[in-house]
C-alpha cells in the first residue's frame, strides 16, 4: 500500500477574511514543493478542534489555541509548532502526554527584538521623538533644540536582565558601540558572557549601574514585577528602561510614577501591562516614553524568519529528524515519539 502523504497544516488564522495571507513575507512554497508532502489551511478556529487533527503530521500554529481537547485520539500529530517564540496557547502538558513536540521559533526572533531594543536605545539617547516634534514646529520649534541635548553612549552602561536568546544578541549588535555590559541571569551561560564582555551582577546592581536597563527575561511567577517601585528607585535620574519582554514584568504604575517624577530619564516600551492599553492610561501621557504595540521587532525579515523556521521544523520532522526549537524536550526521549520518528525515515 502506497504511504499517506505526510501531512502538514497552517491554522486559519494564517489566512485574512478575503482569504490573501496574514504574513505575506511567511514563504510556505517549501512545503507546497516537497514531493510526498501535502499542505493545507484549516478553516479559522479560536481553538483547534480534534477532528481537525485527525489526518495530519505537523501543526504550524499562529494564535488559535491548543488545548487537550484538540489533540485526537488515534495520535498520528507529532508536532505543534508555534508561528513565534510565546507558548502559553499551548496545552505543553497535554502535548507531552500526548508524545507531541512543541516547537517554537527563537532563530527566527533573536535578530529583529535585538533590534528592536537597540532602536529604543539610539531613539531615547538621541532624543529622536521630541526633535521630530520640534523639527515640526518651525522657527520656534528649532530655537528649543538646545533644550534636548542627548546622551553619547561611549563608556556608558548597557544593563540587561537576562542574557539568553535575545539578550545576548542585544549585546553582540552593541559591541561597535564602546559601551560597559552588564547583566544578571540566574542561569546564565557564562562562556556566552565572558565572550561578549559581560561582566555578571546582581539584579540591583544592573539597576544601580546600568545607563540603559533592558529587560530580556521570560514572563513567570519569579519575575512578575521584578522591576517594581524598590528597583526602579535604584536607578540612576539620568537612566532609561527598556521593555521589549513582556509587560508584566514590571509594575506598570510604579514605572508611570517614577516617570512622572522624572525619577528616571525615560523608557522605550515595546510591551505593557494591558495590551491594548486603555486609551487613558496615564502611562500613554507622558512625554519621556517611546512606545510601540508590541510590533517594533516586526519586518518582512522577522515574519520570514520565523516561518523558515516552522517549515524547517515540519521539513526535519517529515525526515524523521528531531526539530530545532523543541520546548517538551522530555518528549524526544519518549518512546511514542522515537516510534513516530522512526516511522518517517
Ligand atoms: N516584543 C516582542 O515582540 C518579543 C518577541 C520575542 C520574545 N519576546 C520576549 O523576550 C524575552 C526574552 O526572550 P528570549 O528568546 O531571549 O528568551 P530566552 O529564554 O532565550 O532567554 C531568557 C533569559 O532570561 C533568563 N532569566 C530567567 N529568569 C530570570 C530572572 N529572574 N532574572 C534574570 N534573568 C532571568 C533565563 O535564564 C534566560 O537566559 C521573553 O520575555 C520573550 O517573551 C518579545
Amino acid at each position: 500500500m502506497a504511504k499517506a502523504p505526510f501531512k502538514v497544516v497552517l491554522s486559519g488564522d494564517f489566512k485574512k477574511a478575503d482569504g490573501s495571507p496574514t504574513f505575506p513575507d511567511f514563504d510556505i512554497s517549501p512545503l507546497l514543493d516537497q514531493p510526498g508532502l501535502d499542505c493545507r489551511f484549516l478553516e479559522r478556529v479560536d481553538e483547534i478542534r480534534a477532528e481537525q487533527m485527525a489526518d495530519v503530521d505537523a501543526l504550524i500554529l499562529l494564535t488559535s489555541r491548543f488545548t487537550k481537547n484538540s489533540i485526537h485520539p488515534n495520535g498520528r500529530l507529532a508536532m505543534v509548532a508555534r508561528f513565534g517564540v510565546g507558548y502559553d496557547s499551548v496545552d505543553v502538558q497535554a502535548c507531552t502526554a500526548a508524545g507531541i513536540a512543541v516547537v517554537i521559533t527563537p532563530d527566527g526572533v533573536r535578530r529583529p527584538v535585538a533590534v528592536a531594543i537597540l532602536t529604543f536605545m539610539l531613539a531615547l539617547s538621541g532624543r529622536m521623538m521630541v526633535k521630530d516634534l520640534i523639527t515640526r514646529d518651525g522657527p520656534a520649534g528649532w530655537a528649543k533644540k538646545s533644550d534636548h541635548m542627548g546622551v553619547g553612549l561611549i563608556g556608558r552602561t548597557l544593563g540587561s536582565v537576562g542574557i539568553g536568546n535575545i539578550g545576548a544578541e542585544m549585546f553582540r549588535m552593541a559591541m561597535p558601540l564602546d559601551m560597559k555590559f552588564i547583566a544578571h541571569d540566574p542561569y546564565a551561560n557564562v562562556e556566552v558572557a565572558r565572550s561578549l564582555g559581560i561582566e555578571l551582577v546582581t539584579l540591583d546592581e544592573v539597576f544601580r549601574r546600568a545607563d540603559f536597563v533592558t529587560v530580556n527575561c521570560p514572563l513567570s511567577d519569579s519575575t512578575r514585577h521584578l522591576v517594581n517601585a524598590e528597583r526602579l528607585a535604584l536607578m540612576r535620574p539620568t537612566a532609561f528602561l527598556i521593555n521589549t519582554a513582556r509587560g508584566p514584568i514590571v509594575d506598570q504604575k510604579a514605572l508611570t510614577k517614577a516617570l512622572q517624577e522624572r525619577r528616571i530619564a525615560g523608557a522605550g516600551l515595546d510591551v505593557l501591562d494591558k495590551e491594548p492599553p486603555d486609551a487613558d492610561d496615564p502611562i500613554l501621557k507622558l512625554d519621556n516614553v517611546i512606545f510601540a504595540p508590541h510590533a517594533l521587532c516586526w519586518t518582512d525579515q522577522c515574519f520570514a524568519g520565523i516561518g523558515a523556521c516552522d517549515v524547517r521544523a515540519a521539513l526535519d520532522l517529515m525526515q524523521g529528524k528531531e526539530p530545532t526549537g523543541v520546548v517538551n524536550k522530555e518528549v524526544l526521549a519518549s518512546p511514542v515519539w522515537r516510534k513516530r520518528l522512526e516511522s518517517f525515515r
